[in-house]
């Protein structure tokens, strides 16, 4: 059976500036120089003894270098014919605030030429842009200030972005806008964990930067209807992982997994409510929870990984967890866009089971009520995976990291063929 979705429903890719550009000089590219070998070093404790074999690279300081990356920066046309030729008819990127501005009050003209052109390819084409206005790094001034610690640092995102959307002329080919991707990912991951710069370990200092994430893309959400008015489509982009209780039965699990689901889901959609005109939703795993007694990964929260369907980097796949998150959001009333879901798997033999399963759940929830109106695969090619680096393989596109070579992975045509309402569907 095929599965028709609605008329004007947006496929495509997303991808990032820093992960797929090349040639990026930012907080970023700076950390990672210093850091490589550290990261080449412990990958040897970090990963299965499965996925050391797999991947050897994960043990090359390289690997942990963006580098020139895919060098989507001066191939991108190349890049959207493919994406064209796929059937794609959106596409979601992000804009590299340290091209835009290098140094503190300087707008480069030609970095701002080269994405007004970004633009115009994917719009000759007829492809939708999804523009993402800050998708996690800074430019070494902002570093340098204290980055998202300081309140400075708020006032300094604003000019960009009223730079970017006003004086640039981007503002009025492109209707679909998100200031900042997964404030609460960033958060964790630099301020609470300390596995991404500025590799912070300090709730309050985490609570800080999350909150003037928050008053930046509340205030460009009003910044961007001011200038550009009310055709356009501001939203916020969350990262939600499906929480569940390890033991079913165990009320305390029960109330670990409603404390954590608070604190990660709940909690962001929240604040973005009244600032949000859509909801983007980043989905890629399920995490089930567990109440342990001291020596959790969280305090007294440990996240537990019982399927053995798995991505390349461990990630549980479980489809089903989509339709439940999109159920629990119906509640806000948003169009709601899939901005990315995907898998590592470098092999693809997982990827296209992977897009259609997401895709099955997700036409459920369109069925039962809920407005889904787009998806991006997470990622068009494959691209730098942060503090991991090269190795993981996201990309419907491979990438030949020495010659730069791409080359169509089967589950893109696939993807296509769901695209074109050709593919068979066993729910
Ligand atoms: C998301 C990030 C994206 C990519 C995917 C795998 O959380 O937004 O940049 O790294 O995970």
């Amino acid at each position: 059976m095929a599965l028709e979705f609605p008329k004007n429903f947006f496929w495509g890719a997303a991808t990032s500036a820093h992960q797929v550009e090349g040639g990026n000089y930012n907080d970023w590219s700076e950390w990672e120089k210093a850091n490589a070998e550290r990261l080449a070093e412990e990958a040897h404790k970090k990963w299965q003894p499965w996925q050391q074999e797999k991947f050897p690279e994960m043990f090359e300081p390289e690997n942990y270098i963006s580098g020139r990356a895919c060098d989507h920066y001066h191939r991108y046309e190349q890049d959207f014919d493919i994406a064209k030729s796929l059937g794609h008819n959106a596409h979601r990127f992000s804009i590299e605030w340290s091209r835009i501005e290098p140094e503190e009050g300087k707008f480069d003209e030609k970095e701002i030429e080269h994405y007004r052109q970004v633009i115009l390819a994917l719009t000759a084409q007829r492809v939708e842009p999804f523009i993402t206005l800050w998708h996690w790094t800074n430019p070494l001034w902002i570093r340098d200030i204290g980055g998202w610690e300081n309140k400075k640092t708020i006032e300094y995102f604003l000019r960009y972005v009223a730079y970017v959307i006003k004086l640039t002329g981007i503002g009025d080919t492109v209707k679909f806008w998100i200031p900042i991707n997964e404030p609460s990912v960033y958060v964790g991951h630099g301020y609470v964990i300390g596995t991404f710069p500025p590799q912070v370990k300090s709730f309050a200092r985490a609570n800080k930067v999350l909150k003037n994430l928050i008053i930046a893309h509340r205030q460009a959400y009003k910044l961007i209807h001011k200038e550009l008015g009310n055709e356009v489509a501001v939203g916020a982009v969350h990262n939600y992982h499906y929480h569940t209780p390890f033991r079913r039965w165990h009320p305390l699990d029960l109330l670990a997994t409603k404390v954590f689901h608070y604190i990660c889901d709940v909690r962001s959609s929240k604040w973005a409510k009244d600032c949000e005109d859509f909801i983007g939703l980043n989905y890629y795993y399920r995490d089930t929870v567990k109440f342990v007694f001291g020596g959790g990964r969280f305090g007294l929260i440990d996240i537990k990984n019982p399927n053995k369907e798995i991505s390349d980097i461990g990630w549980d796949i479980y489809p089903e967890g989509v339709y439940r998150i999109l159920k629990d959001l119906k509640k806000y009333g948003k169009p709601i866009y899939i901005t990315e879901n995907g898998l590592a798997d470098s092999k693809d033999g997982k990827r296209a089971k992977f897009i259609k399963e997401h895709l099955c759940w997700i036409h459920k929830a369109i069925e039962e009520g809920v407005d889904v109106r787009g998806y991006f695969c997470w990622s068009l090619l494959d691209n730098f995976e942060w503090d991991k680096g090269f190795w993981p393989r996201f990309g419907l596109v491979e990438i030949d990291y020495k010659t730069l070579e791409r080359k169509i992975r089967p589950s893109a045509w696939e993807y296509k063929k769901i695209i074109e309402n050709q593919a068979e569907f066993t729910p």
